[in-house]
């Protein structure tokens, strides 16, 4: 036998034991847990259900400093949170090793969107539908912050969310649950790696289970009341594709739905998760929900809050003290079984010894690992590509953009031009207070256009405020440009956590500054930075193009300039619907057909419609720009219907038909045209990205088999009922190119 037979041989024997050696390792964790089990006591039992947030970087409000080393030392905590680095996470460990059982902690963060190289926010990097560079996004997070002591991290947050007031859909993926599914099991792949065992893995915790998204009026925190079928159809979705990826834990949310607290929910996380989808892993509480159980006003106090908190299925306490304070009373009142809490440690204690840390507490805490992933280039180069691939180009009249360096002078207008920290947007805490590493939109765009341009910047006026004294100074060097780049929008801190807005306007007179500059004749292009959706009606009639680049982390100024001046050709899609005012939120692409459908945008004549504004939106979910311009025939369809088993073929081929090489994403729609409830009027059910060179014709072609047609019916059974199917593809939801076929 040759070395290669040798090799081949070594493989397929390596392949067809892994399996029992899974098995093997499976029953020895499950055989080591039970052992430790055996020796807990109750007390210490709880103490694993137990989690704090450290000693500073606190994510929200600390219930009481007390005596968290201590409890640390007896064995009465299980976990921290925002705690990181080396040293810390180290010294922390020696003293969890000096309690009885000598069980080592679990370090969690909020590693969102990178922890040392900060990438796009989530909801940016949706943009990009590339949902292999959204892997990558999330390894390399992973790969840094293990490096430093982190082994759990409180991402992806999967909300489904289709209301651009509430503050966090920056966290998420958008509006639409495939879309969303997809992302969600892929970030879960990419933190978690080639599997626990290696230390670069971090444990996903998906969040926030569950309908978070659906806050009443945007408000966060708020209450969620809808049907059961709405919450499995849309808003679990995302969650389950990530249970099915192999998500560690799950964070319940804040809300209630229908009345009953997301954390003291039996439904959602006894009957659904741990039932119906057989969720191994944790739960963990959000921060102090289980106590603010009191407040919803569904728990008469702490006690009473623990019971139903356990009782629903949530196994660890974030912060509030609730189940340290009181299970172990529980139990001896005989109102919660011990079974219910062995249970819950059992599945602590199996991602611990999962993770190795039984066998290396320390193996987290690496500092030659963490210098190496210091400034990492490649993984800024990760996070550069990322940017490119999240920004979206809204308009660009009279192919405005790409920028040549032919132009003598370029001038840079807007509060955010020099913006430094907003870069990173909300969620980069682990972010050092040395801003020196980040690239402004100034630095990214002066590098890029060269010694032969002049560069000229005004700030032109704050991000938030009335005062309209920099407007003088904006239009002086407005007037000496050959062009204009204005750079607005939100502030990195006003989307995030507890950061509805009312108004989702740009703020302050930013956009009275746009027009002023465009009023100048001058072309104008505007960078639109922002955490969710806004509405800049006026300025974005008036300025010729538009790049919406949300929060682009670390390397923001060079990925812009990269977009503007075409060395990368602009290929993002909206993942959420943008209004053209407040007053059409909640307005989503993939909405209910009514009885008194509207026949055209201006018909008010007793239809579901306002009498001062169109339906559609300012822009619709899945549309974006590129600077050349691509041609769809009409999709062909293998057959015209299919029997339950079989699959249908849609072939559709797509030409660039512009100036430059680019990359579409061609999107597949499909309307259920009766259903036994009333059916979307469009849904995402595939989508492909191609790269075409200019005047390039590619076929697409996607298959759709009944699983795609699915929907829950009114006693919540998944089905797929005969009947006539729309089959739309185009390059935005709102393409009209379609086709029928029957499912008999
Ligand atoms: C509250 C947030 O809702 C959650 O997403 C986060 O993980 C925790 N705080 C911890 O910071």
């Amino acid at each position: 036998m040759n070395s290669k037979h040798l090799t081949f041989a070594l493989t397929v024997c390596i392949l067809s034991l892994a399996p029992f050696a899974g098995k093997a390792q499976k029953a020895n964790i499950e055989h080591r847990v039970d052992s430790l089990l055996n020796l807990m006591t109750l007390e210490e039992k709880i103490g694993q259900m137990n989690q704090y947030s450290g000693f500073w970087e606190a994510t929200g409000p600390i219930t009481e400093q007390g005596n968290k080393l201590e409890q640390v030392r007896t064995g009465q905590l299980g976990s921290l949170l925002n705690i990181t680095g080396v040293d810390h996470t180290r010294q922390l460990q020696e003293m969890a090793l000096q309690s009885r059982l000598k069980i080592p902690l679990l370090f969690g963060q909020d590693v969102v969107h990178g922890y040392r190289t900060i990438f796009p926010l989530p909801l940016a990097e949706a943009a990009s539908w590339d949902i292999e560079a959204i892997e990558r996004s999330a390894r390399v997070a992973a790969v840094e912050a293990s490096a430093v002591g982190v082994h759990w991290t409180f991402a992806p947050m999967v909300d489904i969310s289709h209301d651009p007031r509430w503050g966090r859909v920056m966290e998420g993926a958008g509006e639409d649950p495939y879309l969303g599914s997809l992302i969600a099991a892929a970030r879960v792949k990419g933190f978690q790696g080639k599997g626990f065992g290696n230390t670069d893995a971090v444990m996903a915790c998906v969040k926030h289970f569950a309908a978070y998204g659906a806050a009443e009026a945007g408000r966060d925190y708020n209450r969620v009341e809808m049907s059961r079928r709405e919450l499995n159809e849309i808003y679990l979705r995302p969650f389950k594709a990530a249970v099915e990826a192999g998500a560690a834990t799950l964070m319940n949310s804040f809300n209630d739905i229908n009345g009953i607290p997301a954390t003291g929910n039996k439904y959602i996380q006894r009957e659904v998760l741990k039932g119906e989808w057989k969720f191994d892993g944790f739960v963990v509480s959000d921060w102090g929900s289980i106590g603010e159980m009191v407040n919803h006003g569904f728990s008469k106090d702490c006690y009473q809050a623990a019971q139903q908190a356990i009782t629903a299925g949530s196994d660890m306490d974030m912060e509030s003290r609730c189940y340290i304070g009181n299970l172990a009373q529980l139990v001896k009142d005989g109102k919660v079984d011990e079974r219910l809490i062995n249970d819950a440690v059992r599945r602590i204690l199996t991602k611990k010894f999962e993770m190795g840390l039984f066998d290396d507490p320390y193996r987290y805490s690496d500092s030659e690992r963490a210098k190496q992933q210091w400034d990492n280039k490649a993984n800024l180069e990760a996070s550069r590509d990322m940017a490119k691939k999240s920004i979206v180009l809204l308009k660009n009249d009279n192919q405005l953009l790409p920028l040549d360096t032919k132009r003598k002078t370029i001038a840079m207008i807007g509060p955010m031009v020099k913006a430094v920290r907003d870069n990173l947007g909300f969620w980069s805490y682990s972010w050092p207070d040395d801003t020196a590493r980040i690239v402004t939109h100034w630095q990214g765009i002066s590098n890029r256009a060269g010694k032969n341009v002049k560069m000229v910047y005004a700030k032109g006026c704050d991000i938030n405020s009335t005062s309209k004294a920099g407007f003088a100074e904006a239009l002086r060097v407005a007037r000496q440009s050959d062009v204009i780049i204005m750079s607005i929008g939100e502030a990195g801190n006003m989307s995030g956590e507890a950061k509805s807005r009312s108004n989702i306007h740009l703020p302050g007179v930013q956009e009275e500054l746009v027009e002023a500059v465009c009023a100048t004749g001058k072309p104008v292009i505007l960078l639109i930075n922002a955490g969710r959706p806004l509405i800049f009606n006026s300025a974005s009639e008036k300025a010729q193009a538009i790049l919406y680049t949300w929060w682009l982390g670390t390397e923001a100024g060079n990925a812009i300039a990269d977009v503007l001046f075409g060395d990368y050709n602009p290929s993002g899609k909206l993942p959420m619907t943008f209004p053209r005012s407040e007053g059409q939120i909640p307005v989503y692409y993939n909405h209910f057909s009514t009885g008194r459908p509207p026949k055209n945008e201006t018909d008010v004549n007793y239809v579901s419609s306002y009498i001062d504004l169109p339906n559609s939106p300012k822009y619709p979910f899945g549309y974006g720009l590129s600077y050349t311009t691509f041609k769809y025939s009409e999709p062909v369809l293998s057959k015209t219907a299919m029997n339950a088993g079989e699959t249908i073929a849609v072939k559709v081929s797509v030409t660039n038909t512009g100036n430059y090489d680019g990359k579409e994403t061609v999107q597949l729609y499909i309307h259920d045209l009766v259903g036994s409830v009333v059916r979307p009027v469009k849904q995402l059910i595939g989508f492909q990205q191609v790269f075409l060179k200019k005047g390039e014709t590619r076929e697409v072609t996607f298959t759709i088999s009944i699983n795609d047609l699915k929907f829950y019916n009114d006693d919540l059974n998944l089905v797929a009922e005969p009947g006539d199917f729309e089959v739309f593809v185009g390059g935005s939801s709102a393409t009209e190119l379609k086709k029928t076929f029957t499912l008999l």
